[in-house]
Protein backbone atom coordinates (compact mmCIF):
# COMPACT_ATOMS: atom_id res chain seq x y z
CA UNK A 1 0.00 0.00 0.00
CA UNK A 2 3.17 2.07 0.76
CA UNK A 3 5.27 1.63 -1.92
CA UNK A 4 8.05 -0.86 -2.14
CA UNK A 5 11.03 -0.92 0.89
CA UNK A 6 8.54 1.01 2.50
CA UNK A 7 7.65 0.03 6.35
CA UNK A 8 6.36 3.26 7.82
CA UNK A 9 3.03 1.99 7.73
CA UNK A 10 3.97 -1.23 9.20
CA UNK A 11 5.46 0.13 12.16
CA UNK A 12 2.12 2.08 13.24
CA UNK A 13 0.13 -0.61 12.95
CA UNK A 14 2.55 -3.00 14.58
CA UNK A 15 2.56 -0.32 17.20
CA UNK A 16 -1.29 -0.97 17.22
CA UNK A 17 -0.92 -4.00 17.46
CA UNK A 18 0.80 -4.46 20.55
CA UNK A 19 -0.08 -1.56 22.43
CA UNK A 20 -3.39 -0.69 21.50
CA UNK A 21 -4.82 -3.94 20.15
CA UNK A 22 -8.59 -2.80 21.29
CA UNK A 23 -8.80 0.26 19.80
CA UNK A 24 -9.17 0.04 16.17
CA UNK A 25 -7.76 2.34 13.54
CA UNK A 26 -9.82 5.13 12.19
CA UNK A 27 -8.33 5.59 9.51
CA UNK A 28 -4.56 5.75 7.84
CA UNK A 29 -2.76 9.04 5.56
CA UNK A 30 0.44 8.99 3.66
CA UNK A 31 2.65 11.99 2.63
CA UNK A 32 5.38 11.42 -0.11
CA UNK A 33 8.90 12.53 0.86
CA UNK A 34 9.78 14.32 -2.63
CA UNK A 35 13.38 15.03 -4.30
CA UNK A 36 14.45 17.81 -6.23
CA UNK A 37 15.32 16.88 -9.47
CA UNK A 38 16.70 20.11 -10.49
CA UNK A 39 15.90 23.98 -9.23
CA UNK A 40 16.82 24.35 -5.85
CA UNK A 41 16.95 27.88 -4.12
CA UNK A 42 14.63 29.55 -6.72
CA UNK A 43 11.35 28.80 -5.09
CA UNK A 44 10.72 31.27 -2.79
CA UNK A 45 11.88 33.65 -5.59
CA UNK A 46 8.68 32.75 -7.58
CA UNK A 47 10.94 30.34 -9.71
CA UNK A 48 9.99 27.25 -12.04
CA UNK A 49 10.75 23.81 -10.17
CA UNK A 50 10.89 20.13 -10.69
CA UNK A 51 10.49 17.96 -7.80
CA UNK A 52 9.52 14.42 -7.82
CA UNK A 53 7.15 13.00 -5.03
CA UNK A 54 8.79 9.82 -3.73
CA UNK A 55 7.90 6.04 -2.63
CA UNK A 56 8.53 7.06 0.56
CA UNK A 57 7.30 9.40 2.63
CA UNK A 58 5.14 9.85 6.49
CA UNK A 59 2.28 7.45 7.63
CA UNK A 60 -0.04 8.67 10.28
CA UNK A 61 -2.35 5.97 11.52
CA UNK A 62 -5.48 7.28 13.69
CA UNK A 63 -6.72 5.76 16.57
CA UNK A 64 -9.77 6.55 18.72
CA UNK A 65 -8.44 8.47 22.02
CA UNK A 66 -9.00 7.79 25.43
CA UNK A 67 -9.65 11.47 26.67
CA UNK A 68 -10.06 14.80 25.53
CA UNK A 69 -7.16 15.86 24.31
CA UNK A 70 -5.21 14.74 20.98
CA UNK A 71 -2.23 12.57 21.53
CA UNK A 72 0.41 12.17 18.88
CA UNK A 73 3.02 9.42 19.45
CA UNK A 74 6.25 9.99 16.96
CA UNK A 75 7.19 6.22 17.03
CA UNK A 76 10.57 7.20 15.16
CA UNK A 77 11.64 9.47 18.00
CA UNK A 78 10.19 6.99 21.15
CA UNK A 79 8.41 10.13 21.64
CA UNK A 80 4.57 10.99 22.86
CA UNK A 81 2.96 14.17 23.87
CA UNK A 82 -0.77 15.24 24.54
CA UNK A 83 -2.12 18.59 22.71
CA UNK A 84 -3.25 21.71 22.80
CA UNK A 85 0.13 22.96 24.54
CA UNK A 86 -0.78 26.36 25.43
CA UNK A 87 1.98 28.82 25.71
CA UNK A 88 4.96 26.13 24.91
CA UNK A 89 7.62 28.09 23.22
CA UNK A 90 9.23 26.84 20.30
CA UNK A 91 11.47 24.09 21.06
CA UNK A 92 13.17 23.17 17.69
CA UNK A 93 11.47 19.44 17.99
CA UNK A 94 8.60 17.83 16.01
CA UNK A 95 6.53 18.98 18.60
CA UNK A 96 6.68 22.53 17.47
CA UNK A 97 5.06 21.02 14.04
CA UNK A 98 2.07 20.17 15.68
CA UNK A 99 1.61 23.54 18.13
CA UNK A 100 2.11 25.06 14.92
CA UNK A 101 -1.04 23.02 12.68
CA UNK A 102 -3.05 23.79 15.81
CA UNK A 103 -2.39 27.64 16.13
CA UNK A 104 -2.74 28.24 12.25
CA UNK A 105 -5.11 25.70 11.42
CA UNK A 106 -8.05 25.69 13.64
CA UNK A 107 -9.80 26.67 15.57
CA UNK A 108 -11.57 23.21 15.52
CA UNK A 109 -14.72 22.95 14.86
CA UNK A 110 -15.58 19.95 17.42
CA UNK A 111 -12.63 17.73 17.70
CA UNK A 112 -12.97 14.25 18.86
CA UNK A 113 -10.58 12.82 20.88
CA UNK A 114 -7.25 10.83 18.64
CA UNK A 115 -4.62 9.49 18.90
CA UNK A 116 -2.16 9.62 16.11
CA UNK A 117 0.68 7.15 15.25
CA UNK A 118 3.64 8.37 13.53
CA UNK A 119 6.69 7.16 11.18
CA UNK A 120 8.34 7.54 8.42
CA UNK A 121 11.21 6.82 5.62
CA UNK A 122 13.05 9.98 5.37
CA UNK A 123 15.41 11.16 7.76
CA UNK A 124 19.07 12.84 6.88
CA UNK A 125 18.50 16.02 5.52
CA UNK A 126 17.37 16.83 1.86
CA UNK A 127 13.92 14.26 1.37
CA UNK A 128 11.34 16.75 2.75
CA UNK A 129 10.84 14.98 5.76
CA UNK A 130 9.57 17.52 8.00
CA UNK A 131 6.58 18.99 5.01
CA UNK A 132 5.77 15.27 4.85
CA UNK A 133 5.05 14.91 8.26
CA UNK A 134 3.66 18.11 8.44
CA UNK A 135 1.06 17.19 5.78
CA UNK A 136 0.01 13.84 6.67
CA UNK A 137 -0.78 15.14 9.90
CA UNK A 138 -2.91 18.29 8.79
CA UNK A 139 -5.05 15.44 6.53
CA UNK A 140 -5.51 13.16 8.88
CA UNK A 141 -6.85 16.55 11.74
CA UNK A 142 -8.55 17.98 9.10
CA UNK A 143 -10.24 15.32 8.71
CA UNK A 144 -11.28 13.89 12.26
CA UNK A 145 -12.16 17.51 12.44
CA UNK A 146 -9.26 19.36 14.66
CA UNK A 147 -8.32 21.70 11.52
CA UNK A 148 -10.72 24.07 9.38
CA UNK A 149 -11.24 22.51 6.00
CA UNK A 150 -8.80 23.56 3.34
CA UNK A 151 -8.05 22.94 -0.22
CA UNK A 152 -5.06 21.27 -1.18
CA UNK A 153 -2.97 24.95 -2.04
CA UNK A 154 -3.95 26.17 1.24
CA UNK A 155 -3.17 23.04 3.36
CA UNK A 156 0.33 23.36 1.04
CA UNK A 157 0.29 26.84 2.74
CA UNK A 158 -0.63 25.95 6.26
CA UNK A 159 1.97 23.38 6.51
CA UNK A 160 4.52 26.29 4.98
CA UNK A 161 3.56 28.94 7.23
CA UNK A 162 3.50 26.22 10.51
CA UNK A 163 7.81 25.94 8.89
CA UNK A 164 8.16 29.44 8.89
CA UNK A 165 6.47 30.59 12.09
CA UNK A 166 5.99 27.81 14.69
CA UNK A 167 9.93 26.40 13.49
CA UNK A 168 11.92 29.22 11.77
CA UNK A 169 12.75 28.05 8.91
CA UNK A 170 11.61 30.76 6.21
CA UNK A 171 11.14 28.32 3.30
CA UNK A 172 9.55 28.29 -0.06
CA UNK A 173 6.36 26.21 -1.17
CA UNK A 174 8.09 23.63 -3.56
CA UNK A 175 7.93 20.73 -0.97
CA UNK A 176 4.31 21.47 0.40
CA UNK A 177 2.85 21.93 -3.49
CA UNK A 178 5.04 18.76 -4.43
CA UNK A 179 3.52 16.69 -1.50
CA UNK A 180 0.37 17.67 -2.42
CA UNK A 181 0.47 17.76 -6.29
CA UNK A 182 2.76 15.26 -6.61
CA UNK A 183 2.79 11.88 -9.10
CA UNK A 184 3.44 8.39 -9.22
CA UNK A 185 4.34 8.58 -12.66
CA UNK A 186 7.20 11.27 -12.71
CA UNK A 187 7.66 14.46 -11.79
CA UNK A 188 5.82 17.58 -11.53
CA UNK A 189 6.77 21.08 -12.76
CA UNK A 190 5.39 23.51 -10.06
CA UNK A 191 5.98 27.61 -11.61
CA UNK A 192 6.22 29.19 -7.86
CA UNK A 193 4.84 32.29 -9.08
CA UNK A 194 1.01 31.22 -9.94
CA UNK A 195 1.61 28.20 -8.49
CA UNK A 196 0.51 26.51 -11.55
CA UNK A 197 1.27 22.71 -11.46
CA UNK A 198 2.42 20.46 -14.46
CA UNK A 199 3.23 16.15 -14.31
CA UNK A 200 6.26 15.51 -16.07
CA UNK A 201 5.85 12.06 -17.25
CA UNK A 202 9.58 10.11 -17.23
CA UNK A 203 10.34 7.31 -19.42
CA UNK A 204 13.17 5.64 -17.77
CA UNK A 205 14.49 3.93 -20.31
CA UNK A 206 17.65 2.40 -19.33
CA UNK A 207 18.58 4.96 -16.63
CA UNK A 208 18.02 4.93 -12.50
CA UNK A 209 17.94 7.75 -10.08
CA UNK A 210 19.59 6.90 -6.98
CA UNK A 211 19.61 8.88 -3.75
CA UNK A 212 23.00 8.63 -1.50
CA UNK A 213 23.41 10.15 1.58
CA UNK A 214 26.49 12.12 1.95
CA UNK A 215 26.95 11.37 5.81
CA UNK A 216 26.33 14.52 7.36
CA UNK A 217 22.45 15.54 8.44
CA UNK A 218 21.62 18.96 9.08
CA UNK A 219 18.61 21.05 10.47
CA UNK A 220 17.49 24.19 8.46
CA UNK A 221 16.54 26.29 11.14
CA UNK A 222 20.05 26.48 11.88
CA UNK A 223 20.58 29.13 9.57
CA UNK A 224 22.45 29.14 6.67
CA UNK A 225 18.81 28.90 4.78
CA UNK A 226 17.57 32.01 6.29
CA UNK A 227 20.66 33.79 5.88
CA UNK A 228 20.76 33.15 1.91
CA UNK A 229 17.54 34.55 1.72
CA UNK A 230 18.41 37.73 3.50
CA UNK A 231 21.47 37.75 1.22
CA UNK A 232 18.94 37.91 -1.80
CA UNK A 233 16.71 39.96 -0.70
CA UNK A 234 19.54 42.50 0.34
CA UNK A 235 20.94 42.36 -3.49
CA UNK A 236 17.48 42.80 -4.66
CA UNK A 237 17.14 46.34 -2.66
CA UNK A 238 20.19 47.44 -3.91
CA UNK A 239 19.40 46.69 -7.43
CA UNK A 240 15.71 48.27 -6.91
CA UNK A 241 14.28 44.64 -8.02
CA UNK A 242 11.29 42.68 -6.98
CA UNK A 243 12.70 39.83 -5.25
CA UNK A 244 10.12 37.19 -7.84
CA UNK A 245 11.59 39.31 -10.73
CA UNK A 246 14.94 37.42 -10.39
CA UNK A 247 14.58 34.07 -12.12
CA UNK A 248 13.67 36.05 -15.00
CA UNK A 249 16.46 38.10 -15.59
CA UNK A 250 19.28 37.96 -18.27
CA UNK A 251 22.09 36.29 -17.40
CA UNK A 252 23.81 38.38 -19.38
CA UNK A 253 23.10 41.50 -17.69
CA UNK A 254 24.15 40.24 -14.68
CA UNK A 255 27.38 39.31 -15.71
CA UNK A 256 27.77 43.31 -16.74
CA UNK A 257 27.73 44.16 -13.11
CA UNK A 258 29.36 40.97 -11.99
CA UNK A 259 32.40 41.02 -9.35
CA UNK A 260 33.11 37.92 -7.36
CA UNK A 261 31.22 39.74 -4.57
CA UNK A 262 29.07 37.47 -2.47
CA UNK A 263 25.52 38.83 -3.63
CA UNK A 264 25.92 38.81 -7.37
CA UNK A 265 27.05 35.35 -6.99
CA UNK A 266 23.81 34.45 -5.28
CA UNK A 267 21.89 36.11 -7.87
CA UNK A 268 23.99 34.18 -10.38
CA UNK A 269 23.02 30.91 -8.65
CA UNK A 270 19.24 31.73 -9.18
CA UNK A 271 18.95 33.34 -13.03
CA UNK A 272 21.24 30.36 -14.22
CA UNK A 273 19.00 27.66 -12.28
CA UNK A 274 16.04 29.20 -13.93
CA UNK A 275 17.81 28.64 -17.58
CA UNK A 276 18.28 24.60 -16.41
CA UNK A 277 14.99 23.83 -14.90
CA UNK A 278 13.53 25.17 -18.20
CA UNK A 279 16.07 23.15 -20.19
CA UNK A 280 15.58 20.10 -17.46
CA UNK A 281 12.19 19.97 -18.55
CA UNK A 282 12.26 19.89 -21.93
CA UNK A 283 15.32 17.30 -21.49
CA UNK A 284 12.93 14.69 -19.83
CA UNK A 285 10.49 15.26 -21.48
CA UNK A 286 12.35 13.95 -24.93
CA UNK A 287 13.91 11.22 -22.22
CA UNK A 288 17.35 12.93 -23.26
CA UNK A 289 19.00 11.67 -20.16
CA UNK A 290 22.86 12.52 -21.04
CA UNK A 291 21.63 16.51 -21.40
CA UNK A 292 19.81 16.25 -18.44
CA UNK A 293 22.46 14.36 -16.29
CA UNK A 294 25.27 17.45 -17.30
CA UNK A 295 22.19 20.47 -16.11
CA UNK A 296 22.12 18.17 -12.82
CA UNK A 297 26.21 18.46 -12.67
CA UNK A 298 25.88 22.60 -13.31
CA UNK A 299 23.59 23.09 -11.04
CA UNK A 300 25.63 21.17 -8.24
CA UNK A 301 28.36 23.24 -9.27
CA UNK A 302 26.34 26.78 -9.11
CA UNK A 303 24.59 25.57 -5.78
CA UNK A 304 28.58 24.90 -4.86
CA UNK A 305 30.13 27.99 -6.44
CA UNK A 306 27.76 30.63 -6.11
CA UNK A 307 25.00 29.58 -3.60
CA UNK A 308 28.01 27.77 -1.30
CA UNK A 309 25.04 25.43 0.15
CA UNK A 310 27.44 22.10 -0.33
CA UNK A 311 29.39 20.46 2.18
CA UNK A 312 33.00 19.05 1.64
CA UNK A 313 30.90 15.30 1.98
CA UNK A 314 28.50 16.30 -0.92
CA UNK A 315 30.93 17.56 -2.81
CA UNK A 316 33.56 13.97 -2.69
CA UNK A 317 30.12 12.03 -3.06
CA UNK A 318 28.97 14.09 -6.50
CA UNK A 319 33.03 13.88 -7.96
CA UNK A 320 33.16 10.21 -7.30
CA UNK A 321 29.95 9.50 -9.10
CA UNK A 322 30.99 11.72 -11.74
CA UNK A 323 34.41 9.94 -12.10
CA UNK A 324 32.62 6.96 -12.68
CA UNK A 325 31.93 5.52 -15.77
CA UNK A 326 28.00 4.77 -16.70
CA UNK A 327 26.82 8.38 -14.51
CA UNK A 328 25.18 10.97 -16.18
CA UNK A 329 24.87 13.44 -13.79
CA UNK A 330 24.74 14.23 -9.92
CA UNK A 331 23.72 16.89 -7.86
CA UNK A 332 22.55 17.58 -3.87
CA UNK A 333 18.87 17.74 -3.79
CA UNK A 334 16.84 20.30 -1.45
CA UNK A 335 18.72 23.14 0.57
CA UNK A 336 21.53 21.22 0.59
CA UNK A 337 24.11 21.98 3.95
CA UNK A 338 24.55 17.98 3.90
CA UNK A 339 22.07 15.42 3.69
CA UNK A 340 21.14 13.68 0.59
CA UNK A 341 22.10 14.18 -2.77
CA UNK A 342 21.11 12.27 -6.27
CA UNK A 343 22.51 10.46 -8.65
CA UNK A 344 22.06 9.61 -12.53
CA UNK A 345 23.08 6.28 -13.89
CA UNK A 346 22.98 3.65 -16.55
CA UNK A 347 21.69 0.44 -14.65
CA UNK A 348 25.29 -1.13 -15.81
CA UNK A 349 26.67 1.02 -14.41
CA UNK A 350 25.25 0.82 -10.95
CA UNK A 351 27.61 -1.11 -8.56
CA UNK A 352 30.59 0.57 -10.06
CA UNK A 353 28.96 3.98 -9.23
CA UNK A 354 28.08 3.07 -5.62
CA UNK A 355 31.67 1.56 -5.17
CA UNK A 356 32.99 4.47 -6.07
CA UNK A 357 30.68 7.00 -4.00
CA UNK A 358 31.14 4.47 -0.65
CA UNK A 359 35.07 4.38 -1.57
CA UNK A 360 35.09 8.33 -1.60
CA UNK A 361 32.68 8.50 1.66
CA UNK A 362 35.58 6.01 3.14
CA UNK A 363 32.10 3.78 3.86
CA UNK A 364 32.13 0.08 2.70
CA UNK A 365 29.48 -0.03 0.16
CA UNK A 366 26.92 -2.19 2.90
CA UNK A 367 27.20 0.60 5.39
CA UNK A 368 26.05 3.17 2.25
CA UNK A 369 23.18 4.60 2.57
CA UNK A 370 21.61 4.51 -0.75
CA UNK A 371 18.41 3.55 -2.39
CA UNK A 372 16.97 3.84 -5.34
CA UNK A 373 14.28 6.74 -6.22
CA UNK A 374 10.67 5.55 -7.59
CA UNK A 375 8.20 8.26 -7.88
CA UNK A 376 5.25 7.93 -5.09
CA UNK A 377 1.85 9.12 -5.46
CA UNK A 378 0.50 12.49 -3.95
CA UNK A 379 -0.75 13.24 -0.50
CA UNK A 380 -3.99 10.58 0.72
CA UNK A 381 -6.05 9.05 3.09
CA UNK A 382 -5.13 5.48 2.53
CA UNK A 383 -7.89 2.67 1.21
CA UNK A 384 -8.59 -0.26 3.27
CA UNK A 385 -7.87 1.01 6.86
CA UNK A 386 -9.92 2.23 9.09
C1 LIG B 1 14.02 23.42 1.32
C2 LIG B 1 12.81 24.37 1.37
C3 LIG B 1 12.24 24.63 -0.03
C4 LIG B 1 13.32 25.02 -1.02
C5 LIG B 1 14.52 24.06 -0.93
C6 LIG B 1 15.68 24.52 -1.79
O1 LIG B 1 13.60 22.15 0.93
O2 LIG B 1 11.81 23.85 2.19
O3 LIG B 1 11.23 25.62 0.04
O4 LIG B 1 13.70 26.34 -0.86
O5 LIG B 1 14.98 23.93 0.40
O6 LIG B 1 15.31 24.48 -3.13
Amino acid sequence: MTGPGDGALERTLAWQRQHAAKRLPLAAYWAPGRVNLIGDHIDYLGGRVLPMTLDRGTAVLVLPGRNAALRVQALDQQAAASFPQAGRDRQGDWQDYVNGLLRFGGPPPRPRPLELLVSGDLAGGGLSSSASFTLALALALQDAGWLRPASGNDLARLAQRVEVEAVGTACGLMDQLAIVHGSARGAVAIDCGTLATAEVAIAWQDRELWAVHSGSSRRLADGGYNLRRQQLDRACAARGLPTDAIPALDPAGLSAENGDEVWDRRLRHVISEQQRVLAGEQALLQADWQAFGKLMTASHRSLRDDFEVSTPELDRLVAAALSTPGCDGARLTGAGFGGWAIVLLQRTARQRVLTAIAAALNREPPALQAFQIRPGAALRRLQGVG
